[in-house]
């Protein structure tokens, strides 16, 4: 014979929670809210600490692949500017430049970003190039002397890493610029779709 215990009701605690019905439920569904942000903000860390492993595997992944260095963009930055600043074309332009150290290590940050995935920088590149109303001559410079310093301070891999980024950065931003200017009136897979 099966025994079924009904679970019995204890009458003063029904009692109480009813007397205190309003507090009782505020108090519930604070404690809900707590244990719910408390969960979500454990499932946060947690995304965030597996995304830097994440990156720090990738960045050590293009380390091996390239040959890489964080010394090396800061060589590539460093040289690089150099040139910008003495160039009769683009020196000029570069004349807004307040702070040249916090210029360069922003460049050291953002080329550590694209080509060894290091999420080290968070600017926003196209919103500063577009007041500054370059054409494709400004390219064409800048890409000549980034090309040549690039062949200069990397091993051929890497150079051809950074060249081809930097190629193609170039050309979001000159299309930006142009469409900005009315030089062209939109991309042209746009047009064509
Ligand atoms: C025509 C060629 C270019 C010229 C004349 C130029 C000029 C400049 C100038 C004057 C600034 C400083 C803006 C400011 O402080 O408000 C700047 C910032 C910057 N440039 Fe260029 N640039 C050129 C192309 C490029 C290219 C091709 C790249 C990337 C491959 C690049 C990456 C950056 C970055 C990351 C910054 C910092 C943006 C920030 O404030 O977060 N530039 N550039």
């Amino acid at each position: 014979m099966v025994i079924i215990r009904r679970p019995c009701r204890n009458l003063r605690q029904d009692k109480d929670v009813a007397r205190n019905w309003p507090e009782n439920v505020e108090r519930a569904a604070r404690e809900n809210n707590e244990r719910k942000t408390k969960d979500m903000s454990v499932r946060l860390k947690a995304e965030r600490e597996a995304a830097a492993t994440r990156r720090n595997l990738l960045t050590q992944d293009a380390i091996e692949r390239t040959g890489i260095t964080e010394e090396m963009i800061g060589e590539l930055v460093t040289r690089f500017y150099g040139r910008v600043r003495e160039d009769a074309l683009l020196g000029p332009v570069f004349a807004i430049v307040q702070n040249w150290d916090e210029h360069l290590a922003k460049l050291r940050d953002f080329w550590s970003s694209v080509v060894l995935m290091s999420g080290r920088y968070h600017g926003s590149p196209m919103r500063a190039h577009m007041p500054l109303s370059l054409i494709g001559d400004h390219f064409d410079r800048w890409l000549d002397l980034f090309e040549l310093t690039a062949r200069e301070v990397c091993p051929p891999p890497a150079a051809a890493l950074f060249i081809d980024k930097a190629r193609r950065i170039a050309d979001s931003f000159e299309m930006a610029s142009a469409t900005i200017a009315g030089r062209i009136a939109a991309p042209r897979h746009l047009l064509r779709s």
